[in-house]
């Protein structure tokens, strides 16, 4: 177990596998501090955790906000031991369709606010002895598909700015890239709504993983909370995919039944 009372910052807490990495770093006796823009949702994390957890109203991709909220942070809980970057939202686009102020949009929310973030919580974990921070990017910084030109671009871009603090902060600062196939959060739910056929979607979803199966947000949450603890005290500037094998077959071989006799 972590050693008790450290705290988290968590963005995009609210919802999804933000949630979800709250409540494992909150059931393993530490304290969670969320920033968000979901108000309802924020108000019922408050709600359900009570004094381990700190729901900030904070937009993450605007540097006033994330100022103000780890300020507050620091008045309720006095330390930072860990930054779990995760906020983001999904957009469909090309390289032409692409409104540049939905470019805009993509950029400062899923890469901008991960640099936001380190930039005024980096100090206070140095201060604390040292930590972690995690930045949530995506199986799709390695894989593409269609249609995404800003998620791709930020979520490729994750891998290059968790190795940059990795570097520049290591010894006493660790920091890692996760990366999930597709998980069953609010955010895929949504997408899969904007689909003419949203069961055809879900099924092709589903069937592009090899474990035939969406993850759960709390497994993304479990792994998140397993790189901070001690157990992986050796892992840096990395980046770990959990996506149920997505991507690892190629189907092009002859197989068994399909061989000359
Ligand atoms: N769900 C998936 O299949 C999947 C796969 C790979 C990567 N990811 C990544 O995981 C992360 C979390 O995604 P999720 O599926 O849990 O999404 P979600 O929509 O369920 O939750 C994201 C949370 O971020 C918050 N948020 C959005 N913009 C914000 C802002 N500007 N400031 C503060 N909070 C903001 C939302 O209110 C929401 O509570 C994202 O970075 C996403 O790209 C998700």
């Amino acid at each position: 177990m972590i050693e008790q009372q450290k705290v988290a910052v968590i963005t995009g807490g609210a919802k999804g596998i933000g949630r979800s990495a709250a409540k494992v770093f909150i059931d393993n006796g530490m304290r969670a501090c969320i920033l968000d823009v979901d108000i309802t949702e924020g108000n019922k994390m408050q709600e359900e955790f009570g004094e381990s957890l700190l729901f900030i109203n904070a937009d993450v991709s605007k540097s006033k906000d994330v100022a103000a909220a780890i300020e507050q942070c620091m008045a309720k809980f006095g330390r930072i031991d860990y930054l779990i970057n995760n906020a983001g939202i999904q957009k469909y686009a090309n390289a032409v369709t692409c409104l540049e102020e939905e470019w805009d949009l993509i950029m400062n929310v899923n890469l901008k606010s991960y640099f936001l973030c380190a930039k005024y919580c980096l100090p206070h974990m140095q201060a604390a002895g040292g930590g972690c921070v995690i930045n949530v990017a995506s199986v799709q910084s390695f894989v593409a598909s269609a249609n995404a030109v800003h998620y791709l671009t930020a979520k490729a871009a994750l891998l290059g700015f968790t190795r940059s603090v990795a570097i520049d902060f290591a010894p006493a600062i660790r920091c890692v890239a996760v990366c999930p196939g597709t998980v069953d959060t609010p955010m895929v739910r949504s997408a899969w709504a904007e689909a003419v056929d949203p069961s055809a979607i879900e099924e092709a979803s589903i069937n592009m993983h090899l474990l035939k199966r969406v993850a759960q947000p709390e497994e993304i949450g479990e792994l998140i909370y397993y790189l901070c603890s001690p157990k992986a005290s050796f892992i840096t500037g990395q980046a770990f995919r959990i996506d149920g094998g997505l991507g690892v077959a190629i189907d092009v071989s002859v197989k068994e039944g399909q061989k000359k006799k």
